[in-house]
């Protein structure tokens, strides 16, 4: 990262402003006035293209005191991010979210530097009720949710919806505390946070599949289900029953681009977050749906004691994004999600079709109710295995290969398996694709590789290898006829 070229962000500024004046003097329609410097100054930073490998924000870093610089995408580099790195790892452990960028007008936002300075709305909460009901629009469009009679409760992200969850389902006065559980492989901040908040009122205790028998022992057990699951996207289900069992369902990426939507989720206690539906991680917006009056209460408490409730301006920036989502009954944001993460999965079981060597997760095609059709794999992250019986550590031979993912042990799994994230920078996924073609073709060898690829391409989906030679079975079982096999 280095110095902008100065010439061109002046030519953009003043382009800009000459713009915004014609705008408002000539047209006469509306004269903006206080909001304008700061809409010039917004224009300006996102007129700085970084070569469509980085992007520069109003908060960056700011050179010479003059314009943010760009911030580049891993593996590019130079004052506008047009240098490429040789030999830069293809860095695909992370979460870099990618909707919603294309629709800079519709979900921009210009906050008053008086926007709601208090601690409280009018009614003495610290909720948006305008947000709220959103919310509500927009699992009742998706159908991934019952909201109905529910509670619902903020959090910054669902990350503090997650211990807010615990502290709710556990006693204040139990003679032992709630046992907090999740599954193997489970998503690794579950334990880290109730290790950290560990109290009289609860304890982490590891893998559910443990308690499954003793579930009426008198003793409370909390379990996270996961579903869609991270790392592997498996729609989960509750190991757990009986009295004593309370479940905290973690649906941070039941939505219509990552998973199909089979019916709505009506659980007790349901997370949703911002990061996952939207992209927007750095708002730090999440919610959860509750059945419970006790339950939310408690959890209002908690989000109350700890933060007096989320940001209002990062309420004001949820609303307007829920916004944009609602626009053609969530159409455009879904099946833009869901083509690019489609596209992205085809060109990764594409790379992977000849390996013996790894094998990715088998997530069985289910119905849609969202799309009214059969969905394809596009979950958010691969789980992929190196089935060599030698390659216990998956993590280093993709390091090897200059490709950086995940453990499997971060998320109570043998190392034997890796997560390689599907929601990255285009230039990372990129990145991992080619990489991971080179990884097949050393192991297939050249000559089998051209000797296949043209008359009897190999794709594995579900674990069932499929040839051009029964592609028609492929088509009818497999692959909704809007997805077109071009085989060469
Ligand atoms: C399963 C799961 N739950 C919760 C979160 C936390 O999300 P948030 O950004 O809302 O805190 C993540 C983030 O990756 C996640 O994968």
């Amino acid at each position: 990262m280095g110095k902008i070229d100065g010439s061109k962000y002046i030519v953009a500024s003043i382009t800009l402003n000459l713009i915004l004046i014609i705008n408002l003097c000539v047209s006469g329609k509306w004269k903006l006035s206080w909001s304008s410097q700061a809409a010039i100054e917004a224009e300006t930073v996102a007129a700085i293209s970084c070569s469509g490998h980085g992007r520069a924000f109003l908060d960056g870093l700011v050179l010479d005191g003059k314009q943010p610089i760009c911030e580049c995408n891993s593996c590019y580099q130079g004052s506008d991010c047009s240098n490429f790195i040789p030999g830069c790892a293809a860095n695909v452990d992370g979460y870099v979210p990618f909707l919603l960028v294309q629709h800079a007008a519709s979900s921009a936002v210009v906050v008053a530097g008086w926007h709601r300075m208090s601690y409280k709305f009018n009614d003495h909460t610290f909720i948006s009720q305008e947000l709220e009901r959103l919310i509500r629009k927009v699992h009742d469009i998706v159908g991934n949710a019952v909201t109905d009679n529910r509670f619902i409760v903020f959090g910054a992200g669902s990350t503090q919806i997650l211990s807010a969850a615990v502290y709710a389902l556990s006693a204040d006065n139990a003679s032992s505390p709630a046992r907090v559980l999740t599954s193997n492989p489970y998503y690794p901040l579950y334990k880290m946070q109730t290790e950290l908040f560990a109290s009289v009122n609860f304890e982490y205790q590891g893998d559910t599949s443990l308690w499954k028998n003793s579930s009426d022992a008198g003793t409370n057990m909390i379990e996270f289900v996961t579903s869609p699951n991270n790392p592997d996207g498996q729609l989960n289900k509750a190991v757990l029953h009986g009295p004593y069992a309370k479940a905290i369902y973690d649906r941070a990426y039941y939505w219509p681009h990552f998973t199909p939507i089979p019916a709505p989720a009506d659980e007790d206690v349901m997370m949703f977050t911002l990061s996952k539906l939207t992209g927007h991680a750095g708002s730090r917006f999440g919610w959860a749906v509750i059945k419970d009056e006790a339950v939310f209460q408690r959890m209002t408490k908690h989000i109350g004691v700890t933060s007096i409730g989320v940001s209002r301006d990062g309420q004001l920036r949820a609303l307007k994004l829920l916004k944009v989502v609602l626009e053609r009954e969530g159409k455009e944001i879904f099946e833009f999600g869901y083509e690019t993460m489609k596209t992205r999965w085809e060109k990764l079981v594409k790379a992977l079709s000849l390996s013996k060597r790894f094998s990715l997760q088998d997530i069985e095609p289910q119905f849609c109710t969202f799309f009214q059709k059969l969905r394809q794999l596009s979950p958010a992250y691969a789980w992929l295995k190196c089935e060599r019986e030698e390659e216990k550590d998956c993590y280093a031979v993709h390091k090897a290969a200059n490709i950086i993912g995940h453990e499997g042990s971060v998320f109570g799994a043998e190392d034997r398996y890796i997560r390689l994230s599907m929601i990255g920078t285009q230039d990372e996924y990129d990145l991992l694709i080619d990489r991971l073609n080179k990884l097949v073709s050393e192991e297939v060898g050249a000559k089998t590789m051209r000797r296949m690829q043209p008359s009897c391409s190999l794709l594995k989906i579900s674990k069932k290898n499929f040839t051009t030679c029964n592609i028609e079975i492929l088509r009818q079982y497999y692959l909704p006829s809007y997805i077109s096999i071009s085989i060469s």
